[in-house]
């Protein structure tokens, strides 16, 4: 097993470094703020537990625990690194400040990877020396419970440091799919944007309330989302196949896709949306509610393992 460095450690920096160490990597977890460092092992510790107590991992929360060790010192965490994770703020200038450093003080073979949601490597790591061991593998949180990772290579990422990186995650139990060229938000959060473009428009222009839109997805579309994709879906929706099923219903995609029209959201939009959520779920049930969706992704994660 590797030393596996994680720089930031944030909510998805903690979350890495559960997937690392319960796959038996030795794990450095760097932070630039002292508290983010002192409360990170505690943090991960309870989540540890939880996997435990769930049947997500099976040793003992201790031991995968032992194999972090937060330190506010970069040098410390990158030295025998053969993997980085960064996990710091969401901006492009952060990430250009926390790369350039990564870069001067990581050996030169260590790859370089970041978490970003939506910013292409090549908006940050343009002008490093070893650009070329830089990319994003970008997760879905939290990557303990959800294992799918988007690595997304800039147009000068070396095509062995994408395989490694590839073997890396699937051997530490992620899925990951390696997109064919960068685009801003990768493929999750483009699909994401698609859907929530058209859900808002459909509750600005007056068709359906956010509620009822929830449910065509959880009790609808959701029904099968949740173990195959949009494209097997179609594919088996149509006594031909997926040739078939363009044929049939491919102009009514068609037709559809002509009539969105990008807009922004407005106030007045968010506040009826706003005000659906808070009847449906008050602001002082939201953290049980949250609580309820952890524990349905955890019951989840235990199905698919078994
Ligand atoms: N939260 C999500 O759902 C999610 C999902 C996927 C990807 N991401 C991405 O992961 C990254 C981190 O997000 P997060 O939600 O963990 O944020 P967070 O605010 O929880 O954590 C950020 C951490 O970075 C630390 N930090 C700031 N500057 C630093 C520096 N120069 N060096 C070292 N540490 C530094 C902060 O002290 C903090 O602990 C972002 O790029 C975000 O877009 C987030």
């Amino acid at each position: 097993m590797s030393k596996i460095a994680i720089i930031g450690a944030g909510l998805v920096g903690r979350g890495w470094s559960i997937v690392f160490a319960r796959a038996g990597h030795e794990v450095a977890l760097y932070d630039s703020q002292a508290a983010a460092l002192d409360s990170a092992p505690r943090q991960i510790s309870q989540t540890l537990t939880d996997l435990h107590r769930n049947g997500i991992v099976d040793e003992a929360a201790e031991t995968i625990a032992a194999r972090v060790q937060a330190t506010g010192d970069l040098i410390d965490a990158l030295s025998g690194a053969v993997y980085v994770q960064e996990n710091v703020p969401e901006t492009v200038a952060a990430k250009k400040a926390i790369f350039a450093k990564l870069d001067e003080t990581a050996a030169p073979e260590t790859i370089l990877a970041s978490s970003t949601s939506g910013i292409a490597a090549s908006r940050f790591t343009e002008e490093l020396a070893h650009r070329e061991r830089c990319l994003v593998s970008h997760p879905i949180n939290p990557p303990s419970l959800i294992p799918l990772v988007e690595i997304v290579p800039a147009p000068w990422t070396d095509a062995a440091v994408v395989e490694r990186t590839r073997e890396l995650l699937a051997g530490a139990g992620q899925i990951p799919i390696v997109l064919e060229r960068e685009i801003a938000g990768f493929i999750v959060n483009r699909l994401q944007a698609a859907l929530l473009n058209e859900a808002f428009a459909l509750i600005e222009d007056g068709y359906v309330n956010s509620d009822d839109l929830d449910k065509a997805i959880k009790h609808g579309l959701g029904a099968r989302w949740s173990f195959m994709g949009p494209m097997e879906t179609i594919d088996l929706n149509a006594p031909g196949g997926i040739r078939d099923y363009m044929k049939r219903y491919g102009p009514l995609y068609h037709e559809i896709a002509q009539q969105a029209r990008p807009r922004g959201y407005s106030d007045a939009l968010i506040d009826r949306v706003e005000k659906e959520r808070r009847t449906a779920l008050r602001v002082d049930q939201r953290e049980e509610r949250m609580a309820w969706r952890d524990s349905m992704l955890m019951r989840r994660a235990a199905a698919n393992r078994k």
